[in-house]
């Protein structure tokens, strides 16, 4: 029942759902943008699995209109997206681009119209490959062009958005993009990747007071999380899970909330390329943690000659979304990683933000009439009772995201992984909501009451 759970959460509770530009905008040459390492990506024989390129998928960078409507009709508090470092900077660095700046007003002030409060994200994933060309994340002075990209935006937003999202995901763009090199930039450098956490975090570190000169009120940066369990209860599968730990939360969550890295030592790694007062700019108070969550991780000891410190595998007994045994459906993880965080943080961590949580089924690529996606609002209602759970417990969590509002281009894996709760024909980019979006609708309505 939507209104039993939506009870469990307090009226100024906060919904919304994410998009972000390279999965949605298509017109990637249009308006003078410049290119990214996932235009080079997609372009690149083999990387995507089904060979699309994200052209032209939800076109919503022609389709405005049509998104806040969908938004305004679920009525949500907040809508997610992301702002193409490229369309603002086509070369990464130098003046602003003004017809790129203009679409995010244009878009920002629709919100706004409609009663919704925007809140972009800086960046999320699509690095201008000229920086890339430079060492992209493994290079220190990404920092201080991530900081002039952010003035520019800041400058010209800063008057009508209060609220920002810094850095989608570092650890995303650390393991995957770096180390192992399923998504873009596509290096594999194992723990060579290391020094991208760092900058990342100085860039987001950099990003902070930049943003609350032009007035921002809610800033904050936002990662991928997960709960890691062991395959096995013996010493070595649990010494695999705190590898695992460190690895994918720690080494992220530690120096942002208490301004020091977890000993990374412990476990063979190398030391941060940390320069004097870094850790003082990377800690600086925030006024909320975002979480992404998605699905927990089982871990268990790897071969004695691996140079990892685990091994991934499936976890039991568990349901999986489209992705596959390696996205099991587990909401009960989502209460105990929040619950784990405010046991570990404690007075550090600042309110949490749900900024993207949400599963891929099989759907077909047409519709006729709608999608009865049963098995989309089994999953989120899970979720979201997860987050009741948490509140229950004493976690301070403001706001619940659900990605994503449409069908888009789900990086590697292209078009064939569907979260949209609003369908979306990847070639006429026509719209039809789910079944998920009329619950998320009412549960939100409900939530309100
Ligand atoms: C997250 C990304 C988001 C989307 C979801 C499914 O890791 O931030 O862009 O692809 O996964």
């Amino acid at each position: 029942m939507t209104a039993d759970l939506a009870a469990r959460f307090p009226t100024d509770f906060r919904w919304s759902t994410a998009t972000a530009a390279f999965q949605v905008e298509g017109a990637r040459s249009e308006g003078g943008k410049g290119r990214s390492i996932w235009d080079e990506f997609v372009e690149t024989p083999g990387r995507v699995l089904d060979g699309s390129t994200a052209e032209p998928g939800p076109d919503s960078y022609h389709r405005i209109d049509d998104d806040v409507r969908l938004l305004a009709e679920l009525g949500v508090d907040s809508y997610r997206f992301s702002i193409s470092w490229v369309r603002v900077q086509p070369d990464g660095q130098g003046p602003a681009n003004p017809d790129g700046l203009d679409y995010y007003r244009r878009l920002v002030d629709a919100l706004l119209e409609a009663g919704i409060t925007p809140f972009p994200t800086l960046y999320h994933w699509d690095l201008p490959i000229t920086l890339h060309r430079e060492g992209g994340w493994l290079n220190r002075a990404i920092a201080e062009r991530f900081a002039d990209y952010t003035q520019l935006v800041a400058a010209a937003l800063g008057d009508r958005v209060t609220d920002w999202y810094t850095l989608n995901e570092p650890v995303s763009t650390t393991l995957e993009g770096y180390a192992i090199g399923e998504l873009a930039p596509g290096e594999a450098l194992l723990f060579d990747a290391l020094p991208t956490v760092h900058h990342q975090l100085l860039a987001h570190g950099r990003a902070v007071p930049i943003l609350r000169a032009h007035g921002a009120e809610r800033i904050g940066i936002v990662n991928n999380h997960t709960h890691v369990r062991p395959l096995h209860d013996t010493a070595d599968d649990h010494r695999a899970v705190d590898a695992y730990d460190l690895i994918h939360n720690r080494l992220f969550a530690d120096p942002l909330l208490t301004g020091r890295y977890p000993d990374l030592e412990a476990f063979g790694l190398p030391p941060m390329p940390v320069r004097s007062d870094d850790l003082a700019v990377i800690s600086a108070p925030c006024d909320f943690y975002g979480v992404n969550f998605y699905n927990p991780t089982t871990v268990t000891a790897p071969p004695a000659d691996s140079p990892i410190p685990f091994d991934l595998s499936a976890t039991r007994g568990a349901e999986h979304t489209g992705f596959g045994e390696m996205w099991p459906i587990v909401p009960g993880a989502l209460t105990a990683l929040l619950v784990d965080f405010r046991d570990r943080y404690g007075p550090s961590l600042p309110p949490i933000v749900i900024g993207e949580n949400g599963a891929s089924f099989p759907e077909p690529a047409t519709v006729e009439g709608t999608i009865d996606d049963r098995n989309r609002i089994h999953y989120l209602a899970g979720h979201v009772a997860a987050v009741a759970d948490a509140i229950a417990a004493g976690v301070d969590v403001r706001e619940y995201t659900v990605w994503s509002l449409l069908d888009n281009f789900e990086w590697a894996a292209g078009f064939s992984q569907r979260f949209g709760i609003v369908h979306v024909d990847q070639t006429t980019g026509t719209r039809t909501p789910k079944a998920s979006y009329a619950w998320y609708r009412d549960l939100i309505a409900q939530a309100r009451v």
